[in-house]
């Protein structure tokens, strides 16, 4: 009989490991993976690598542990502009690695390269020794100039959604699952992380950078979900289960604007059930990060341009942390699926914000969001006004608009509007239950739906035109259409100023959300002599609050409004997140002036832009009139 203390270290190691994987199912074929889990499945990874400041580089192994449901098939895997150098292969136990064949196929613009190993007949595991490319689209390298502290190099990865290939050879699909390990070195100095527990505490100061670190993931994760980052980092307490890291001068503003982490975390905790992933850290990475936020399991990696000094962004943590439970736990098994990620994923965020902040905060928030949705449903084509979209022969990213977020939390509104809150929380609960570290289909969800909440109340059901939610272009008829008292003093100021009579003061208390508010009420064809009234009234120019200064240079850029192009140039230079990037490059090329000023500003920042966000100002710049 096993000792006590034997059956508890059992009994923990048990209770801390991941549910076996289950047996694998016939799986919907992902059309941005050349890869074939459908014959040989990569159940997990090693990855062993050094990070090559010097060079531009990761440089190192990636072992892949093998299920071989078809014993004749070679491996096929992703990659994008990966240096592959040799491919050996082995069983699944001892270190009797050796050579193998492999062959780097031609490369798809959208997809990368399928690199083909062949397996011999016992091979369990291969072992793929490479390199990246400087331009690897998964990994931005910072050179000192471009951090808060000057002084050292950061590098960080953006691996959703399909550039995991261009730093790691796997199969790179959502619908594939796998525990991983990461051994990373660096310059001495620097701190890595993964999104993955680390096996280093820093909080004791006897233990300075090692250079040398190691992480587990011991969840199945999808790829897009493997995160590296390595710069001068500090970190700061949030709670026993959470903390702050960003290099140091920025880190207490950090601590600061988070400080409600740990009550988010349990707001959702309360609604959906524990939080699974052991610790819940945030990392604020430099300006250049492409995104508001990733949800990188364990860390979510976020842009410094929330950090507002009044906590009035911090619906970016919520809806971040809120994919711990809508993607991480369940996650969308192709990128035709993401709407299930996103749209679950900021209906939580809404639900988060009620719960700490109130109906009115949450309210406000859903208001922006559906002005969003309904302005991009204007301008979009009809098949990408579709939640559950085709995205063949597309770059997943083409899939990343307002839609999957705005109009799949909205059709989950219809649902509770129609199904009252206590059953559709219930139905909630027991979805991420169910599908728990499982990846499914939009028509996987749609049997789960049926059977657990339409079928319940067949007269709750009819209100709700599921079909048509999921399958076609725009709003149905029925579509709730959130509203926000907190709005109508805004939009009484702002009615004021457009018939042309300077108002007077705003009130103190208002925050972001009243502000953006109040700058979309303003028509496409507002002049730059309103502007500049307006400048004056609330100095705008000089908000030092993103959103709100992504918003005021569009509305200057379309009016030409001369005292804000100084800021222009300062912002597209300094912020790198491509949603304020975006609408406002698009917004200069309509002119021939502003196409040249965009052509110069591009040239000075583009350096310090991210490859993801360097290629969608391309594209704009580019584009024909
Ligand atoms: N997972 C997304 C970011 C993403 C999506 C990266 C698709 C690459 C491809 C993340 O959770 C997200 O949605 N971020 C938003 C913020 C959010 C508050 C809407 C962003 O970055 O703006
Ligand atoms: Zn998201």
């Amino acid at each position: 009989m096993a000792r006590p203390s034997a059956l508890a270290a059992a009994l923990l190691a048990a209770a801390c490991s991941a549910p076996p994987p289950k047996p694998a199912k016939p799986m919907v074929r992902d059309v941005h993976s050349h890869s074939n889990p459908h014959q040989v499945r990569m159940t997990h990874l090693d990855l062993d690598l050094d990070v090559r400041f010097d060079r531009k580089i990761l440089e190192g192994s990636a072992t892949l542990t093998l299920d071989r449901l078809d014993p004749t098939a070679p491996l096929i895997l992703d990659t994008r502009a990966l240096d592959i150098r040799k491919a050996e292969a082995a069983p699944a136990t001892g270190d009797s690695f050796e050579a193998t064949p492999h062959k780097l196929g031609t490369p798809d613009p959208n997809l990368g390269a399928p690199l083909t190993i062949d397996l011999p007949p016992n091979a369990r595991r291969v072992r793929i020794h490479y390199a990246t490319s400087p331009e690897a689209s998964g990994l931005q390298w910072l050179d000192p100039p471009q951090t808060a502290g000057k002084k050292h190099p950061f590098l960080f990865t953006q691996s959703q959604a399909i550039h995991a290939r261009s730093w790691i050879p796997l199969q790179d699909s959502p619908g594939v699952r796998i525990t991983y390990r990461g051994r990373i070195r660096t310059p001495r100095e620097l701190i890595a992380l993964m999104s993955a527990r680390r096996d280093f505490r820093l909080a004791n100061p006897k233990e300075p950078p090692s250079g040398d670190y190691t992480f587990r993931m011991p969840h199945r994760i999808p790829s897009y979900l493997i995160a590296l980052a390595a710069g001068h980092l500090d970190s700061r307490y949030l709670s026993t289960r959470s903390e702050v890291w960003a290099e140091p001068s920025v880190v207490e503003s950090a601590q600061k604007e988070f400080a409600d982490t740990e009550r988010m975390t349990q707001a959702v905790e309360k609604l959906y059930g524990p939080y699974q992933w052991l610790r819940y850290d945030l990392l604020v990475l430099p300006p250049s990060f492409p995104f508001g936020g990733m949800e990188n399991p364990i860390v979510t990696f976020a842009t410094p341009t929330i950090l507002a000094g009044d906590q009035s962004l911090v619906s970016l943590i919520a809806h971040e942390l809120a994919h711990s439970w809508s993607g991480n736990l369940v996650t969308n098994a192709t990128w035709s699926d993401f709407w299930l990620n996103e749209g679950f994923t900021v209906y939580v965020e809404r639900r988060v914000l009620e719960a700490l902040y109130g109906p009115a905060r949450a309210a406000m928030e859903s208001v922006l969001g559906y002005r969003e949705l309904k302005d991009e449903l204007a301008r979009l084509p009809e098949k990408d006004q579709i939640l559950h979209i085709d995205l063949d022969g597309r770059d997943p990213d083409d899939g990343v608009t307002t839609v999957p977020y705005e109009k799949g939390a909205l059709f989950l509104r219809a649902l509770e509007d129609a199904f009252g809150r206590e059953r559709f929380d219930a139905f909630v609960r027991a979805y991420f239950a169910h599908f728990r570290f499982e990846s499914i289909t939009t028509a996987t969800f749609r049997t789960f739906l049926e059977k657990n909440l339409l079928a319940l109340d067949p007269a709750a059901a009819a209100k709700v035109p599921v079909e048509e939610w999921i399958t076609k272009p725009g709003l149905p008829a029925s579509a709730p259409v959130p509203v926000s008292d907190a709005f109508q003093p805004v939009e009484a100021l702002a009615a004021q100023w457009k018939t042309g009579t300077p108002a007077g003061a705003a009130p103190k208390d208002w925050t972001t959300h009243h502000w953006l508010h109040f700058l979309r009420a303003f028509p496409p064809d507002t002049p730059a002599s309103k502007l500049a009234q307006l400048d004056q009234a609330y100095r705008f120019t000089q908000s030092g609050n993103a959103e709100i200064t992504g918003q005021w240079l569009i509305m200057a850029v379309r009016a030409g409004y001369q005292p804000a192009f100084a800021k222009l140039e300062r912002f597209l230079i300094s912020v790198g997140r491509r949603k304020f990037l975006k609408p406002i490059y698009e917004e200069l090329v309509k002119t021939p002036a502003g196409r040249g000023r965009a052509a110069a500003i591009f040239a000075k920042a583009r350096a310090g832009y991210h490859p993801i966000a360097t290629s969608t100002i391309e594209g704009i710049i580019a584009r024909p009139r």
